[in-house]
């Protein structure tokens, strides 16, 4: 397929030293670039507010955080490096420092002969995302001689009242449709093709609703613990950092209806759909854990209060399990489990739906042949692919069943996966939004968590490489019979 078209501009990376660029924008670009896929001039100009760096000191920054991402660090990356980065130093952040970088920016624009397309990446705080917004907006800019594009990571503001505060004043600058609202996991090979898996595999979608699904489950395990992001993660917890935004993204994949075209708006109207159609959830639906002390891969691994920079006893969560109901005729009554932690047994993120079991089973006298339900599961990472659980009869006299799987892995067949920041940033350069979160997506999910905040359930202890809180079973009682899988 020709690569698509991407027009000349200049790339804003404002938080262009920080970990975000360094581990994901900057190896997504450059790798973009040696593909080819950047079809037009792509200038980048990284702005940071305190580092004094200049272009020189900021080139060799930037080559040395793509070798420590394990990308060639040879000539060809040394001349895009010289030729494509550019660093401005943005001081505090007042009005006057906004004008200097616009000057910056017209600067860069005229001695590349650009034509004013812009996008401005924050990659900053949560907090820091008003004052550049605003400084932005007063600088004038919002407009430019060509597009302008402001993309936001998540958490899109910390509740309903602050995301609702954060749009209004996006929005005083910069409509719907220059904003994308960045969620990485849409990014994800795996997770695209979970629309192409329903609606292109008829097999599948005709036995997607609470006629033949038991329920549904979707975990993100990881093995990591808070690293050194203290100061971002104490006190937003999992919930915000994890639920309100990837797993709720993977809900609507999992629950939407089918899009009446493949267009952005379509099917982000139907994943909007879904998210209004979750019930309120129930206090008896959610668990809540913070790991202590335990094991990974037999490594002694310390529990959460010890991480440098956590408050002294802290409440911040780092484990969530949730049962959800989707009041809609077709998901009626069939539980969606949502489970995410740190420190967990193993790192997966996974979809499991628990098909019913047969009604009446006929093998009920043979005693090695109980019937078990059928499951298909989706690793989205690592090891992306699925396998569908059936049952088999073993050969021999006896009557003997035995559970098999049909196995799809995406590295046998396609190789290297692309990066989701890859994805995501090819297509706000070509302007396409279809995988970026929409504000009543943003805003519905925060009303069904908000007051899962405001109940602020305390969390149960699990030790550090368990499945976490063994609470968190009993959200499962309801399907008796089915416990989290743990693969
Ligand atoms: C980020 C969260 O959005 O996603 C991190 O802030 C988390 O806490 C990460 O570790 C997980 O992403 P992935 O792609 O490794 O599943």
């Amino acid at each position: 397929m020709a690569p698509r078209e991407v027009e000349p501009h200049l790339f804003v990376i404002m938080g262009g030293s920080g970990a975000l660029a360094r581990r994901k924008l900057l190896p997504a670009v450059w790798q973009l670039a040696a593909q080819g896929s950047l079809t037009a001039k792509s200038i980048i100009l990284a702005t940071a507010r305190r580092r004094h760096l200049d272009d020189e000191s900021y080139r060799q920054w930037a080559r040395e955080a793509l070798a420590a991402a394990g990308l060639p660090a040879d000539e060809t990356c040394t001349h895009w490096c010289d030729e494509c980065l550019h660093y401005h130093a943005l001081g505090e952040e007042g009005p006057e420092d906004f004008q200097a970088l616009r000057s910056r920016i017209e600067a860069l624009e005229r001695q590349h002969d650009l034509p004013g397309n812009r996008v401005f990446y924050l990659a900053i705080p949560p907090a820091s995302l008003p004052l550049a917004v605003e400084g932005l907006g007063a600088a004038g800019l919002h407009r430019a001689p060509g597009w302008t594009r402001i993309v936001v990571e998540k958490p899109f503001g910390h509740d309903l009242e602050s995301a609702n505060e954060l749009d209004r004043l996006l929005k005083r600058y910069f409509s719907e449709e220059q904003t994308y609202r960045i969620d990485h996991y849409l990014g994800k090979e795996a997770v695209q093709n979970l629309l192409v898996f329903r609606f292109a595999n008829p097999v599948f979608e005709s036995l997607w609703s609470r006629d033949r699904i038991a329920s549904v489950q979707i975990t993100v395990a990881e093995t990591a613990g808070i690293e050194d992001r203290a100061a971002f993660y104490d006190g937003v917890g999992a919930l915000r950092d994890m639920v309100q935004n990837h797993m709720m993204q993977l809900l609507t994949l999992v629950a939407m209806e089918i899009p009446a075209s493949f267009e952005a708006d379509a099917i982000r109207n139907e994943k909007a759909k879904v998210l209004q159609a979750v019930a309120p959830i129930r206090q008896q639906g959610v668990c809540f854990g913070q790991y202590v002390v335990g094991e990974i891969d037999g490594i002694g691994v310390p529990g959460y209060l010890d991480a440098a920079g956590v408050q002294p006893a802290s409440s911040t969560e780092t484990f969530v399990a949730l049962e959800l109901n989707i009041n809609n005729w077709r998901w009626q009554g069939v539980p969606f489990y949502l489970r995410t932690g740190k420190r967990l047994a193993k790192s997966t993120r996974q979809i499991v739906v628990n098909f019913r079991c047969p009604v009446l089973s006929v093998f009920d006298r043979y005693p090695d042949a109980a019937v078990s339900a059928n499951s298909l599961v989706i690793t989205l990472e690592p090891d992306e692919g699925f396998e569908l659980e059936f049952v088999v009869k073993a050969p021999g006299d006896m009557l003997t069943l035995q559970p098999q799987r049909l196995r799809f892995r995406y590295d046998e067949v396609f190789g290297r996966l692309p990066e989701a920041y890859e994805a995501l940033l090819l297509d706000i350069l070509t302007g396409d939004q279809t995988l970026f979160v929409r504000i009543d997506e943003v805003l519905a999910a925060w009303r069904l968590l908000t007051p899962l905040l405001e109940m602020r359930p305390r969390p149960y202890p699990y030790a550090a490489g368990t499945w976490g809180p063994r609470e968190a079973d009993s959200l499962l009682a309801p399907v008796g019979g089915v416990c989290w899988l743990n693969w």
